[in-house]
């Protein structure tokens, strides 16, 4: 095939000089993962509701745009989001938000419980997998909504013409995040009751039902494996604030503890990054609590390698599951490490080797064997996770690594350089030419 060569283009790159201690705090901000779903939950309600310690992410951006496409004014001051949904003039999503990012397609539950019709299209694969929507349909078909794709756009309606969905039972195969908080949101202002069994247990469902509660909704059993929704009629405005992001802070710890350095994350709530912390002390890494909402490092020299196994909250999460590879790169011994989530999401692997880590692929179990040194190399960031563990690898390297592809980085890590400057590290983004043959297409986590 003839190469396609374009003229020189820029694009940033995050270049990082490892080798520097790093020390002192770092303020963790609010769940991407929740932000994105309270903010499609406060279409349920049509009085205005301010969300406080909202992150500055390209993806709550997306969000914005997406709820003022359908109608919404949502305002923005520092970290408090005002958003009044009494202006919703359409359930239709369109395309080119939607397509951008995967959490879009969780406004479906919110706009079929408000209005009795939904129609978004379907988010499709993304670069960590393909991540169908299955469970999320049969849950809505057992709240009484009959659903169809057509032209890749799902179109769901309240059955027999009615307004209100009826509460039923919703089973799923798998305790998956987003269909669990579709189905959440959908009961809310059903008819009677709906009882979601083996719902997801992570602690953004719980935050979800918590913002829905603050607006008035009956919800019992969140965090749980069965959660009992007594449909109300209406719901009312709320002020409420998101969880603290449970994700980068397990980034910042394994940043500190990949360079041996002393570094505390706040605010966080420890018992959501249970399953992570078990692991560091597997592996000899020490992390003391220093009150209710602040955990500290505390460096070794040396550490062991664990196995990890990803799975549902409360088990190990997968959105850590890159971040920790690179920590283990370094570590003394071996670790296995298997994906158990999603098929595509060790792409990392074969960028960490570049630096001079040792990790053998098979299928979905990574085989990392501890090196002494890693050295910087250029590298592709291959989705939001990944671009975590190459910082983290980079922060540990000898030289200098320049980490490509920062848009995935962007869409989930609120000011993720700033905040590693901050305790000491030496990086920097520049804009560099390109020179494409075939664009990236965009991806959605
Ligand atoms: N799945 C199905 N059918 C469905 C739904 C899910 O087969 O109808 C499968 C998926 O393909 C996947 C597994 O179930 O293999 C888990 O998917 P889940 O639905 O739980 O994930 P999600 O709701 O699409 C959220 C987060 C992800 C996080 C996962 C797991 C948001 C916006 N995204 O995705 O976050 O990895 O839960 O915890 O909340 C990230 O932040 O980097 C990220 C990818």
């Amino acid at each position: 095939m003839s190469k396609t060569v374009n003229s020189p283009e820029q694009t940033p790159v995050l270049r990082v000089w490892g080798g520097q201690k790093l020390s002192g705090e770092v303020v963790i901000s609010g769940a991407k993962n929740s932000a994105l779903v309270l903010m499609a939950g406060s279409l349920l309600c049509s009085e205005a509701c301010r969300i406080s310690n909202m992150p500055g992410l390209a993806d709550v951006k997306t969000m914005t745009k997406l709820l003022s496409a359908l109608g919404l004014t949502v305002k923005r001051d520092h970290d408090v989001m005002e958003i009044d949904a009494s202006g919703l003039n359409t359930s239709e999503a369109p395309y080119e938000l939607v397509s951008k990012m995967r959490a879009s397609f969780f406004i479906v539950g919110a706009l079929l419980g408000r209005t009795g019709i939904a129609r978004v299209p379907l988010p499709g694969g993304c670069s960590i997998g393909d991540r169908p929507v299955d469970i999320h349909v049969r849950g809505l078909q057992a709240l009484g909504a009959d659903v169809h794709v057509e032209h890749g756009v799902l179109h769901a309606y309240v059955r027999g013409g009615k307004k209100r969905l009826q509460g039923g039972h919703a089973y799923l195969d798998f305790p998956s995040v987003g269909a669990t908080e579709n189905i959440l949101m959908a009961a809310t202002l059903a008819e009677g009751e709906t009882i979601i069994e083996n719902a997801a247990r992570e602690p953004e469902i719980v935050d979800l039902a918590n913002f829905c509660i603050a607006m008035g909704a009956k919800i019992q059993g969140a965090g749980t494996d069965k959660i009992v929704i007594q449909g109300v009629e209406r719901l009312h405005s709320c002020d409420y604030s998101v969880i603290p992001d449970r994700i980068e802070a397990a980034s910042f710890l394994l940043a500190g503890a990949i360079t041996r350095s002393e570094i505390t994350v706040a605010a966080v709530c420890p018992e959501h990054l249970t399953p992570v912390l078990a692991k560091l002390a597997e592996s000899g890494i020490t992390v003391v609590a220093d009150g209710p909402n602040r955990l500290r490092v505390i460096p070794t020299e040396t550490y062991r390698g664990v196995d990890i196994e990803t799975l549902p909250h409360p088990g190990f999460p997968t959105d850590v599951q890159s971040p920790f590879m690179s920590l283990l790169t370094l570590a003394e011994g071996s670790s296995v490490i298997t994906e158990k989530l999603f098929e595509n999401r060790l792409q990392h692997v074969a960028e960490l080797n570049r630096m001079g880590a040792d990790i053998r692929l098979k299928g979905s179990v990574a085989i990392v064997n501890g090196v002494a040194r890693l050295s910087g190399a250029p590298v592709m960031a291959t989705d939001l996770r990944a671009s975590a563990a190459l910082v983290i690898a980079g922060l540990a390297a000898d030289g200098e690594t320049v980490i490509s592809g920062l848009h995935h980085m962007d869409r989930g890590y609120s000011d993720l350089e700033g905040k590693m400057r901050g305790l000491g590290a030496k990086l920097e983004r520049t804009m560099v030419d390109v020179v494409s043959e075939n664009p990236e297409p965009a991806t959605a986590q």
